[in-house]
């Protein structure tokens, strides 16, 4: 387990925290991991009705950089085999509510995890950014047919392909963010909607869940595959070990 990674359960509601605040929260193989493992505790656990997902002043700054840098060396095999994958699949397919509260940046990954969530909280500060072609990489997490599900296509485009920040009013416009409050709310705001999923009838709401997800299931399958594939061979490109070395000898 990742100290880096926080897990919690209290009552009918878990949460999972991102604590690496000395790196902006940016995730390693190991939080993956921890994270697929505290996914698959809290989806067998039938005291869990509902799950909040944290970070602190900072969402996530994303995948770690370094670890792309390592990651480069391996096959696309190799790269479906990584706890990243694991984690994504996992939370893909979770079957309860996951709510996500957002405060400063959410990079690469810390936004397009939020597509899998069932309900987005950004505070003021929250900034989102996917610059996949920034670092010479490709879109992931599916983000490729969910961005455009919740989006529409054309403003999809925009964000995956220029890697352009956005904010929180600009996330709430394109659908990404369910509600928006002060930075100090974020976190009550996520218990509070927590609270209301872990009342209802739980078989109802894993239904629910399961017809809403249902018709985008073998879409998002499809994804993960063309995109790891995709993304492994950009990683191993000298274009983004360029990009990688850069952010690291800033
Ligand atoms: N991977 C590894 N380390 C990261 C990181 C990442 N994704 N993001 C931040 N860090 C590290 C920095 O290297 C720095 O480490 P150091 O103190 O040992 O030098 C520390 O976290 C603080 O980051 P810093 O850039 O100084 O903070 P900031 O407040 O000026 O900027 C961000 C915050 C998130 C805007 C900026 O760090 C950033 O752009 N990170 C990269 C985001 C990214 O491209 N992620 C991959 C997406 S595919």
């Amino acid at each position: 387990m990742s100290e880096h990674i926080v897990y919690r359960k209290d009552g009918a509601v878990a949460s999972l925290r991102f604590n690496r605040p000395e790196k902006k929260n940016a995730i390693t193989q190991a939080m993956y991991a921890t994270l697929a493992e505290a996914l698959a505790d809290a989806a067998a656990d039938a005291d869990v009705r509902a799950v909040g997902l944290f970070g602190g002043d900072v969402f996530t700054a994303g995948n770690d950089i370094g670890d792309f840098l390592a990651a480069g060396s391996l096959g696309v095999d190799r790269l479906d085999d990584l706890a990243v994958a694991k984690f994504l699949r996992t939370l893909a397919a979770f079957p309860k509510p996951i709510v996500a509260g957002v405060k400063g940046a959410a990079i690469g990954i810390g936004t397009t995890m939020l597509m899998h969530c069932d309900a987005v909280v950004a505070g003021a500060s929250a900034r989102f950014a996917m610059p996949f072609t920034k670092l010479a990489l490709v879109p992931e997490g599916a983000s490729s047919v969910l961005f455009p599900l919740i989006a529409g296509r054309m403003r999809a485009s925009w964000y995956l392909l220029s890697g352009e920040q956005f904010d929180a009013a600009t996330a709430s416009e394109l659908g990404l963010v369910t509600k928006r409050c002060d930075d100090a709310d974020v976190d009550g705001a996520v218990a509070m909607m927590c609270g209301v999923l872990a009342e209802l009838p739980p078989n109802a709401l894993a239904t629910a869940k399961r017809l809403l997800k249902a018709p985008f299931a073998p879409l998002v399958d499809a994804a993960f595959a063309a995109e790891f594939e995709s993304f492994a061979a950009a990683l191993r490109s000298s274009e983004a070990r360029e990009a990688f070395m850069a952010f690291m000898q800033r």
